[in-house]
């Protein structure tokens, strides 16, 4: 078993990228090379699943397909275009969950110096999602269209592993559920079949130090969240 000296450096370590991780929303263009994507999805698929299934499956995309996609996605925007992959959220969001989006889109919003009626910035914000925010790479997540429950479970996990690997590498990522309101053109263009579903996008890359990637989300306080029976 590892020293008390060890766990206390590991956990200082895991804590310290779990707690310092946080959506990037503006890359720079630098390329991320294969091989580091590569060592972050293999050891990412260490993730737990049930019965161990592994229901993940992995996208990856760059240059002129990335480029393909963003096409055909921001003219589906600006046409209406827009069909979902599936609901993420109920259509009517109660509380506090809707206070807690509002409070996200707010903060993002006084970063990126747009009033909070201004519309137009707004939208124009929003649609850099489908730019990866610059980001040169761009991950999908699918798994089999069967699967139930516990495999959207399993896929979030893998997700959450991409994520915290990939700030040992010096990288930064913003899980993406917009394309999600895109579902048949990224189907499309990817050449995903329909009997898989898309979960969620991912940006990935080195971060630029533009100010909307200086926003440190709130948390709730442990007790509200947590309780303890003994
Ligand atoms: C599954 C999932 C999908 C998300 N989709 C988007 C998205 O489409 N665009 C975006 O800007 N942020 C997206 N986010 C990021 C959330 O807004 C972000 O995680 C939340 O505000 C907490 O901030 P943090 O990640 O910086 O801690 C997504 C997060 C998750 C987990």
């Amino acid at each position: 078993m590892e020293n008390n000296n060890d766990l206390s450096a590991l956990y200082h370590l895991i804590s310290k990228i779990v707690r310092e991780r946080s959506s990037k929303r503006n890359f720079l263009s630098d390329d991320v090379s294969i091989d580091i994507l590569k060592d972050i999805i293999k050891d990412a698929s260490r993730a737990p699943s049930g019965t161990n299934t592994q229901p993940w499956k992995v996208t990856c995309v760059t240059g002129e397909t990335k480029k393909k996609l963003t096409n055909a996605v921001l003219e589906a925007a600006e046409t209406g275009d827009a069909t979902l992959e599936y609901e993420y959220m109920p259509p009517k969001l109660k509380e506090p969950y809707m206070s807690r989006k509002r409070a996200v889109g707010y903060a993002l919003y006084e970063l990126y110096g747009i009033e909070r009626d201004d519309y137009p910035a707004r939208k124009a914000a929003m649609l850099r999602n489908f730019e990866f925010f610059g980001a040169p790479v761009g991950l999908f997540f699918r798994m089999d269209r069967e699967l139930l429950y516990g495999s959207w479970l399993d896929v979030g996990m893998f997700m959450q592993n991409i994520m915290i690997l990939a700030r040992g590498k010096g990288l930064e990522t913003c899980p993406q559920q917009a394309w999600c309101e895109f579902g048949p053109i990224v189907h499309r263009v990817l050449g995903i079949p329909n009997d898989e579903i898309i979960i969620s996008g991912m940006s990935i890359g080195y971060a630029s130090k533009a100010r909307e990637n200086t926003l440190v989300s709130e948390r709730m306080p442990l007790d509200d969240f947590t309780t303890f029976l003994n």
